[in-house]
């Protein structure tokens, strides 16, 4: 090798090296650093679709990623998204009740004022095709622009500089949404609505049970196949007919226990249709039809969401099967299903058939998702 050839070989070597060196690093990179766009797409992230549950669906507009999640999960969090920076979506939606607001019929919200309606527990919102008690978006992100503008009084001329000052954030928005890096409102929204979606409980009881791992308890047992899974009347052996709305319609295959439909369950006596306190899914059809009806809940976790209905007029879950069994309301949009509304409700529970009902439902209880770090607050 002559020295010539020498010396080029090492000088190939330094800018190798050289360019090696310059190489971009994603983590480090600020906003106007010049590599690919594709630098910048997170790493994907998935949720598990549980034993009985329908397919996982993301929707087109959302990319889920892990920093995405984690970005949301942080801004869940975060009071600075509130007009005052005092309150977070977890001040109201905490996770030891699952993400119900723990033991109160209304939450205050930053205004002081009570909200409208009982907080309602957060978790496989995937499954649900329409959000809050009367359906008024089928769009987390959207839901989650309703909870900020409703709730919090979000000011996003205030909040978005307080985020851009957290280097965390900067790195996080970049990751989870790509160029340009900056911070918006609907990127707040999506990253909220991302968090969300990965909140899946499906650990109870009642799944280990459907999947053969644990067995009910004589009454656990009653209470689900005698009870809540039978149908009203003498004809189908005295059931309590919990399941035409607590469930989906094929209830066998699909145990996500919600039905994605409005009804009116005979909380309120009402003479007209026009006569409802809270007209519910009618204020948001327009049409009269549906006034006094609301989306079936949740009534997985139940245990730890009351108190109940969405007023929380109820504190018992015992006082919710007394309402079924004898004080149903009549009006003119009452759910077909509830058969003896005219006679107040069905009637001939027995004491036992009441504590079976509610042994049944105290095994929805899911407290790995309860206790799951992965949703508990990051800061
Ligand atoms: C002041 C208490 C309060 C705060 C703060 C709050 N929420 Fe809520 N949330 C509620 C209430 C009350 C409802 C039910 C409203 C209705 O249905 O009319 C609700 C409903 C929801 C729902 C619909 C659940 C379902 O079953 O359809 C979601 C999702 C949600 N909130 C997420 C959030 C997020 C995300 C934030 C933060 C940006 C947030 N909430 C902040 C009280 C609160
Ligand atoms: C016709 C449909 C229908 C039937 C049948 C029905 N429910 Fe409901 N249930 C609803 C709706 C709708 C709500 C919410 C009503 C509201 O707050 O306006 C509800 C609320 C509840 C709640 C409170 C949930 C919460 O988070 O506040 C419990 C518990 C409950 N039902 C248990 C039962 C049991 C037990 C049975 C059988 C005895 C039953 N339901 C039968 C539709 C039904």
């Amino acid at each position: 090798m002559s020295k010539r050839t020498g010396i080029w070989l090492l000088s190939l070597v330094a800018v190798l090296l050289l360019l090696q060196q310059c190489k971009p690093d994603p983590h480090i990179c600020e906003v106007d650093c010049d590599e690919a766009d594709s630098l910048y797409t997170g790493t994907p992230d998935t949720i598990t679709r549980p034993f009985k549950f329908p397919p996982v669906v993301i929707p087109p507009d959302i990319t889920l990623t892990k920093e995405g999640v984690q970005l949301g999960r942080m801004l869940f969090y975060d009071p600075v998204l509130s007009s005052d920076s005092t309150m977070s979506c977890g001040t109201c939606h905490i996770q030891q009740f699952a993400f119900a607001d723990g033991g109160k019929a209304k939450s205050e919200n930053v205004f002081g004022a009570l909200t409208k309606r009982n907080t309602p527990p957060l978790f496989n919102l995937i499954w649900f095709k329409d959000f809050f008690w009367d359906g008024r978006t089928n769009s987390l992100p959207l839901q989650v622009q309703d909870a900020l503008i409703h709730e919090q009084n979000f000011n996003a001329a205030q909040a978005i500089p307080k985020l851009a000052a957290n280097p965390e954030y900067v790195r996080l928005f970049k990751k989870a949404f790509g160029r340009p890096g900056d911070i918006t409102e609907v990127k707040i929204e999506k990253a909220i609505a991302q968090f969300m979606m990965t909140m899946v409980s499906a650990e109870s009881k009642f799944d280990k049970v459907m999947r053969g791992q644990l067995s009910f308890t004589p009454e656990e047992e009653r209470g689900f196949y005698n009870l809540f899974f039978k149908d009203t009347g003498e004809a189908n052996g005295f059931g309590a007919d919990c399941f035409h709305c607590h469930a989906a319609s094929n209830g066998a295959s699909n145990i996500t226990l919600i039905d994605n439909n409005f009804h009116n369950n005979g909380l309120d006596f009402a003479a007209s249709f026009t006569d409802f306190a809270d007209n519910g899914r009618g204020d948001v059809t327009g049409n009269f039809l549906d006034n006094g009806k609301f989306r079936t809940p949740h009534i997985r976790n139940i245990e730890v969401t009351g108190p109940y209905m969405r007023d929380g007029r109820f504190t018992t879950l015992e006082q919710v099967v007394n309402f079924y069994n004898d004080s149903l309301k009549l009006s003119p949009t009452n759910d077909p299903q509830l058969k003896f509304a005219h006679q107040g409700g069905i009637r001939y529970l027995s004491e036992q058939d009441k504590a079976d009902l509610v042994a049944f439902m105290k095994t929805l209880t899911d407290t790995t998702f309860l206790n799951n770090p992965k949703f508990s607050n990051p800061w």
